[in-house]
């Protein structure tokens, strides 16, 4: 198979994971940042193509997809502008016949079959009203997003964050198609490897047409439902 792979968002913290775990694996990887944070990716000089432009720019995305046999994207909502949909869209229609790997956050759902602990209910729906009375953050943006990778007909993969942590590697996280599966309850993951995960699916049939919830495979609720993964 290709192995050339492209990850819009590269300089943010997943992004560095996902730059990495990419380089690892042997891929050939363009990065697309925006022009202040190239810089974020002195670590990687002379080893990765840095494309830089806003992430929702489709000339932007369309010169760094080119030949690439996937893409990866973090999806982020940034600002009122649609940032994450412009973003998605982009990828979609630039990138069609690649092997499509979205992040987002577990209030994400495909199929309505969430079951959401009230605690997570109350901070999103205090989060989101707030974060879009000061116009910093759009999660509609993201929730439109994904709505759009779902219904399209690429080979796409939505990887649902838990809340994130950094630190040492815990290995390959685990995970459900819904939240609210036991398995899911500790709610944590390690960025190294939600970014792990990402680059792995790539390569993995059996997450095609799949939104996973992850959640890290050393927390109490994944050793303790570790037989209950799909
Ligand atoms: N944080 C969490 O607890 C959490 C939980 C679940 C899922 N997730 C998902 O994980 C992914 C990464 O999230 P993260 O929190 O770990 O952040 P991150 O990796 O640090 O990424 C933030 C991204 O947003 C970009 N960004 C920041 N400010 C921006 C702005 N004003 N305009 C445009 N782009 C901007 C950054 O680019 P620059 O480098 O250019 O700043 C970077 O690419 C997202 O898809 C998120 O939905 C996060």
């Amino acid at each position: 198979m290709g192995r050339k792979m492209c990850v819009v968002g590269a300089s943010g913290k997943l992004g560095r994971h996902l730059v990495r775990h990419a380089l690892e694996r042997g891929y050939e990887v363009v990065g697309v940042c925006r022009e202040k944070s190239v810089p974020k990716l002195a670590e990687f000089e002379g080893r990765i193509m840095v494309i830089p432009g806003a992430t929702n720019d489709r000339a932007v995305i369309a010169r760094a997809v080119s030949g690439c046999d996937a893409v990866l994207t973090v999806l982020v909502p940034w600002g009122m502008n649609h940032l994450a949909t412009g973003t998605a869209q982009a990828v979609l229609d630039h990138a069609p016949g690649a092997r499509l790997v979205f992040s987002c956050g577990w209030h994400i759902t495909r199929d309505g079959k969430d079951v959401y602990p009230w605690t997570f209910k109350l901070y999103a729906a205090v989060f989101t009203r707030l974060a879009k009375l000061i116009r910093l953050v759009d999660v509609d943006d993201q929730v439109e997003a994904c709505e759009r990778v779902f219904a399209s007909d690429t080979r796409w993969t939505v990887v649902r964050g838990s809340d994130l942590e950094d630190g040492e590697s815990q290995g390959l996280p685990v995970w459900s198609r819904h939240v609210g599966d036991p398995i899911l309850a500790s709610n944590r993951t390690r960025r190294v490897d939600y970014a792990r995960f990402m680059v792995e699916a790539v390569e993995n049939d059996a997450l095609v047409h799949e939104a996973p919830a992850i959640v890290g495979r050393l927390t109490p609720s994944a050793l303790a439902y570790a037989d209950r993964q799909p």
